[in-house]
Formats: C-alpha cells, sequence, structure tokens
C-alpha cells in the first residue's frame, strides 16, 4: 500500500521488486487517474483509490507493506493520525517504509558555491511557505526526525532501521546545491514493523 502515491512510478517499482498487487491512495483525482492508466497500459497490478489521508477507506489489517514518502509527510498536518492509521492498516508483523526528504532540508540554501543555512527558517518550526519549484506558496507542515520516529514507535511499530542520507530524493533542474554535495543530510529512510 502506497499513501499519497502522486504518480504511481514507485509501484511500478514495487510490483518489479516482487509485491504481488501495489493500493495506492492519494486525495488527487488527476493522479489517481493518471496513475491507474499508466499501471493499465503496463499491466502491472496496481489500484488506486481516491481518499484523502489518514482516512483511508481500506480494511484494517490488509496491507503487508506500507509505503510512503518522496514530499508526503509535509501534507500531514495530524502525525498522530497518520502513524495511528498506518498501524490499523498494517497486519500484524507488517511493515512501514519511509523515504522522505530530511527535515533539516528546509534549512539548506540552494547556493552553488557552499552550503549555508537560511535565516529565515527554523528546524523546530511547524511549517514554512515552500518558495521553490513545484509547491512554491503551500504551507508545509514540518516534524522533527525525532518526532516522526516517536509517533511511529507510540502508535505501536518497532522502529527497525533508521538511515541518514547525503542525497536528496529529488534535484530541481538546473540546480547544483552545494547543500547536496554530501557534507548534509537530505533524505532518510525508517522501516518499522507492526507489533504481532
Ligand atoms: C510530492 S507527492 C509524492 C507522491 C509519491 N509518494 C511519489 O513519490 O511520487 C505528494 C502527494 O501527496 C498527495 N497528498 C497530499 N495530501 C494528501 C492527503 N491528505 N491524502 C492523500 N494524498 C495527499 C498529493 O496529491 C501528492 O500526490
Amino acid at each position: 500500500m502506497h499513501l499519497q502515491s502522486g504518480h504511481g512510478l514507485d509501484d511500478v517499482a514495487l510490483v518489479q521488486a516482487g509485491a504481488k498487487s501495489v493500493v495506492g491512495i492519494d486525495y488527487s483525482q488527476v493522479a489517481v487517474r493518471a496513475a491507474q492508466r499508466h499501471a493499465d497500459e503496463l499491466g502491472v497490478a496496481c489500484r488506486y483509490v481516491a481518499a484523502a489521508v489518514p482516512a483511508v477507506p481500506l480494511a484494517s489489517a490488509s496491507a503487508d507493506l506500507v509505503y510512503t514518502g518522496k514530499g508526503a509527510l509535509v501534507w500531514m498536518a495530524d502525525l498522530a493520525g497518520w502513524a495511528r492509521e498506518v498501524a490499523r492498516l498494517l497486519r500484524p508483523s507488517g511493515h512501514l517504509f519511509v523515504y522522505e526528504a530530511h527535515p533539516a532540508v528546509v534549512l539548506w540554501t540552494w547556493d552553488e558555491d557552499r552550503p549555508r543555512i537560511r535565516e529565515d527558517r527554523d528546524y523546530f518550526a511547524r511549517d514554512h511557505v515552500n518558495d521553490t519549484f513545484p509547491a512554491r506558496g503551500a504551507v508545509e507542515r514540518q516534524w522533527t526526525l525525532g518526532e516522526i520516529v516517536t509517533t511511529v514507535a507510540a502508535a505501536g511499530m518497532e522502529i527497525l532501521h533508521l538511515s541518514e542520507y547525503p542525497e536528496p530524493f529529488w534535484r530541481s533542474g538546473g540546480v547544483a546545491a552545494a547543500a547536496w554535495s554530501g557534507r548534509l543530510p537530505n533524505s532518510f529512510a525508517l522501516l518499522a514493523r507492526r507489533a504481532q
């Protein structure tokens, strides 16, 4: 199950990696229709449902794996509600995998000569206004890494793995930010398992 599945390209990869089938959830009808058309054209076992996370209209314990990320958690106003919904959707011992922008990326400038910290951002702020393509103008939620890990654990999932990476999950075309050159965290991966 892919929460906030967007264009669904990762779902094709999940099937190619061995998933029997993938259900993608996104509240954008446009994204859901495009992802379904794409999957059908490729003949991969992906099905898309239009719904607003964390209210997912699917049965409890119906997912072996819940995957989300690449710009998903910034849209969650209630992280505890999101984590409880993930735990509800997972079968006992099912896994949650999150691959997401590192919460610190809001601080990095896109200067190309050297990395700098933005004067107008705060790691511990509750939100900020995105001022870069493609989400320019959107108010994005901020969750610290500690909040994400603790919220997942509090919802009844055991943290199995947490890694931070220097590579961003996405690079704006034509930008070669020094903050992406390897010295700073730009993404993270978290693997957790629902209790029995
Ligand atoms: C940056 S995209 C990431 C999509 C996908 N994970 C990927 O890697 O391509 C964020 C997606 O979250 C969806 N979204 C935002 N808030 C949502 C919500 N509350 N419920 C469902 N989808 C939501 C948007 O429509 C968008 O497709």
